[in-house]
């Protein structure tokens, strides 16, 4: 029997991930407000933050991989680039891949001490995440910014951690030029 394929993945952003079974949520600037520095600015702007599209490799599985694919846009909150929430993994033996498909932006990853390390996401450009890291997209480019992800169910998420104590690092776009502070919006050496 020949079975026709029910969703259809591209790596670029213009069809992203379409087809049966593929679920999809956005996030509006508001609805994160929490997490930018100017968090009352935030509440207030409506735009789309970014939209995540994603499949079940096997729905009745939990061991199964996913694949998603997270578009953010190119806005800015008092300087502050788009960002995603970020989470760690409740179970931090499963790491994640990340794959850059269109824009430009900053994976953040952070062990939850000292270590932050933010790696520039080109088209093509591959990410390991250890399942100990936190990790967060931001968006520093003009375009969108697609990215995929391939993880396990069995990784589950740990927002708390994030929202209790935020990442380190923020990034901020002054007059076109990136800058990278600290959390509170402070000047920081990288
Ligand atoms: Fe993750």
């Amino acid at each position: 029997m020949i079975k026709k394929a029910t969703a259809q993945l591209f790596l670029n952003s213009s069809e992203i991930l379409r087809g049966e079974g593929v679920k999809k949520y956005t996030k509006k600037v508001s609805e994160l407000a929490s997490v930018f520095l100017n968090s009352e600015m935030a509440k207030e702007n409506n735009e789309i933050a970014y939209e995540v599209y994603s499949i079940n490799i096997s729905e009745d599985n939990d061991e199964s991989l996913q694949y998603g694919v997270t578009v953010l846009k190119p806005v800015t909150v008092d300087g502050e680039c788009v960002l995603t929430r970020g989470h760690f993994h409740a179970d931090s033996s499963y790491g994640e891949v990340y794959l850059g498909l269109s824009g430009e932006g900053f994976l953040l990853k952070w062990d939850g001490n000292e270590e932050v390390v933010l790696e520039k996401v080109i088209p093509g450009s591959v990410h390991i995440i250890d399942g100990k890291e936190a990790h967060r997209l931001i968006n520093i480019g003009e375009t969108d910014l697609s990215v995929g992800a391939i993880w396990s169910k069995n990784a589950g998420y740990d927002y708390n951690t994030i929202e209790e104590r935020g990442f380190p690092v923020r990034v901020f776009k002054n007059n076109g030029q990136i800058e990278i502070r600290g959390k509170n919006g402070e000047k920081r050496e990288c």
